[in-house]
């Protein structure tokens, strides 16, 4: 049925996805893009190739969440880039889970990347480009009316199952999942499912011998290799 759904009018075009309605109310298509971004959008440039990585990785990874208990947006990978998800209204939260400190966690408390949690951190941020996506917790989501303590807790039990997974998916594959940032969205009927995307994008993924750094990290910080490294954890995924 999904099968024979195309793009129609354009509905968003985001940083990395162009985002389409279809036939059917409540499915979309997205549309993978090359652009890459970082700094809330400061620096832009291109990764030969993401789209397609990104839309085959993440539509991989989310069918088998879907397998291990989480409802996600996916319903059929349509080509290289496209795939018809479940129309949803996005959370305005940006869900981040550190396992290992890095990044803009390493930078505020002033610990060293690559240092050991004792436990993994979940963090929310207010989805907003406008005030750079500020660090928020639960009291202000509920408080600014951006989710209830219902779909928080929702989205905290979902995350933990997707970091469960994906730690001993990636660990599987030689790589450390450093860190990540997922999205949820809301069902017509009012369900909180995944969606957005799961990529070299959104996670820190390291290399769990050499720590080498395999995802976009290499594009914020100029490492080069860009290409190589999104294309190595393609190669170990599906070979
Ligand atoms: P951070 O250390 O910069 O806060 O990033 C944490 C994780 O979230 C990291 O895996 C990269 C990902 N991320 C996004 O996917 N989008 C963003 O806009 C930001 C800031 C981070
Ligand atoms: N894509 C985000 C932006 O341009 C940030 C990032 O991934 O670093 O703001």
């Amino acid at each position: 049925m999904s099968a024979t759904l195309e793009k129609l009018e354009q509905l968003y075009e985001g940083k990395a996805k162009k985002v389409y309605k279809t036939a059917d109310p409540e499915r979309y298509i997205v549309s993978y893009k090359d652009d890459a971004t970082a700094f809330n959008g400061l620096k832009k440039g291109t990764i030969v190739g993401k789209g397609a990585i990104n839309n085959r990785m993440s539509n991989y990874l989310m069918q088998k969440l879907e397998e291990a208990g989480v409802p996600t947006h996916f319903v059929e990978e349509l080509n290289d880039r496209e795939t018809v998800v479940r129309k949803v209204k996005i959370l305005p939260l940006e869900v981040i889970v550190r396992n290992i400190a890095a990044g803009s966690f390493s930078k505020r408390m002033g610990v060293e990347e690559g240092s050991a949690l004792r436990c993994p951190i979940l963090e929310f941020s207010y989805k907003n480009d406008d005030l750079g996506d500020p660090f928020i917790n639960d009291d202000y989501a509920v408080a600014l009316g951006l989710a209830t303590r219902e779909d928080l807790q929702t989205v905290r039990d979902y995350t933990h199952k997707v970091n469960e997974f994906l730690k001993a998916f990636f660990l599987g594959l030689n790589i450390e999942l450093v860190d990540f940032k997922i999205e949820f969205g809301k069902t017509s009927d009012g369900k909180i499912i995944l969606a957005d995307e799961i990529s070299p994008d959104t996670c820190r993924l390291w290399d769990a011998t050499t720590h080498e750094k395999l995802d976009k990290d290499r594009f914020r910080r100029d490492m080069g290799g860009v290409e190589d490294a999104y294309q190595e954890v393609m190669r170990r995924i599906f070979g």
